[in-house]
């Protein structure tokens, strides 16, 4: 079997526990999850004003807790060193690195005149890491959620997210819109999260055709967006709007770019083409998934792949085997349409496809990504998961939530 199972919550909550009564000495009295995303189409456009369409993936970060008595919050986990975090101050970054993400959303707890109690917590994944899957949003809005259980106090789930997205800007320098944090915290089992950036709102949208598989082909070529690609694309839109003079990429047609090409110059010209025709194939792509029209859908993701490529250019060439790997196996093999999803410059692809040929597909994504690259992929089906939350504590009963 190519299609890896995913590790049940229960399964990661037991290791999350196990590690944190053999690193602390004690018993957990909080769990909190919450998921890392795949984007279906609608990428580098969410700090554009656009449209995306994640989902929450069954695959999440995991913290078990307890409170500790101290001034101070002591983070464990299998990926690095024990961080140790005084609270009497306002939280600042530091080392290791890692633990950035939770210091940065305990700041934010902080900043609103939260205390946050000492603590001992533990973390375990099963969101591959800088694979394009946000593992990072989902380490950000579980110690949020976390830390609503240790305050006991509940943020609106948008104002976590914002609290979220603030923490990876300031705490680890990425200026990252708003789809991945939420994704992870507004997601739903069988719904995708389509998110006007705009509006800030997100429409949670049925996704529950058993005929449809979602594949995520992880390439193992490692991604970072925090070495400057990703804040250099995000500065290109940002010119591309001021010379275009207007306040938003909303009020921005293919027409206003084509008539200031030569003045928005190269790349900037490029970037621009991405973001407005994006935007576009986003709206149409709701609307085809909301039809059932997968005839439509199908090339809207091929399009969006080669506008990342070229114009956008975040991908990288063993995205783009994995994309044209799809592509060979075509709608005859049961393939709908498959792109690069997330930031991108390694990472994971997206492929849509027909249920019962999806373990036959994945087969041959494995084997031919193998055979051109020399890199054994990772590769998994997921179906929309739910979105953040307490899956043990004072007040759920013993496996609620865990499911
Ligand atoms: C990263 C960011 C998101 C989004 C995507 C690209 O995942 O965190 O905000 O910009 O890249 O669509």
């Amino acid at each position: 079997m190519t299609l890896l199972p995913a590790t049940p919550l229960a399964e990661l909550a037991a290791a999350a526990a196990g590690g944190l009564r053999d690193a602390f000495g004690s018993d957990a009295t909080l769990t909190a999850a919450a998921p890392g995303r795949v984007n279906l189409i609608g990428e580098h456009i969410d700090y554009c004003d656009g449209f995306v369409m994640p989902f929450a993936l069954d695959r999440a970060v995991v913290i078990a807790a307890t409170t500790n008595g101290r001034g101070e919050a002591r983070i464990g986990s299998t990926a690095g060193e024990v961080a140790v975090i005084p609270l009497a101050e306002p939280v600042e970054p530091g080392q290791p690195k890692w633990a950035n993400y939770v210091r940065g959303v305990i700041r934010g707890f902080q900043d609103r005149g939260l205390a946050v109690p000492g603590f001992d917590a533990w973390v375990v994944s099963s969101v591959p890491m800088g694979a394009g899957l946000s593992s990072s949003a989902a380490l950000e809005c579980a110690t949020a959620t976390l830390l609503e259980g240790l305050t006991g106090s509940s943020l609106a789930t948008r104002e976590k997210a914002l609290l979220c997205q603030r923490a990876e800007h300031v705490f680890a320098g990425v200026p990252c819109g708003i789809m991945d944090q939420f994704a992870s915290a507004f997601g739903e089992a069988d719904r995708l999260v389509l998110i006007d950036c705009r509006s800030g709102e997100p429409t949670l949208v049925p996704f529950t055709d058993p005929g449809l598989t979602v594949i995520v082909a992880n390439t193992n070529v490692h991604h970072e967006l925090t070495d400057g690609g990703y804040a250099a694309r995000r500065k290109n839109t940002e010119d591309g709007l001021a010379i275009l003079g207007k306040s938003s990429w909303r009020d921005v047609t293919m027409a206003d770019v084509e008539a200031a090409w030569e003045r928005l110059g190269d790349p900037v010209n490029r970037r621009s083409r991405h973001v407005v025709a994006e935007i576009a194939r986003t709206v149409a792509a709701a609307r085809a998934l909301e039809a059932g029209d997968m005839a439509a859908l199908g090339p809207l993701m091929t399009a969006s792949h080669e506008s990342l490529r070229d114009d956008f250019e975040v991908s990288c060439p063993e995205l783009d085997t994995m994309v044209e790997i799809a592509g060979r196996i075509g709608g005859d093999g049961g393939v709908i349409g498959a792109r690069m999803t997330g930031g991108g410059f390694g990472g994971s692809t997206v492929t849509l496809c027909d249920s019962g040929r999806a373990e036959a597909i994945a087969a041959r994504l494995h084997a031919d990504y193998l055979a051109a690259t020399g890199i054994r992929p990772e590769i998994f089906a997921s179906r929309p998961a739910a979105g953040a939350r307490l899956i043990a504590g004072p007040g759920l009963q013993p496996g609620q939530g865990a499911g």
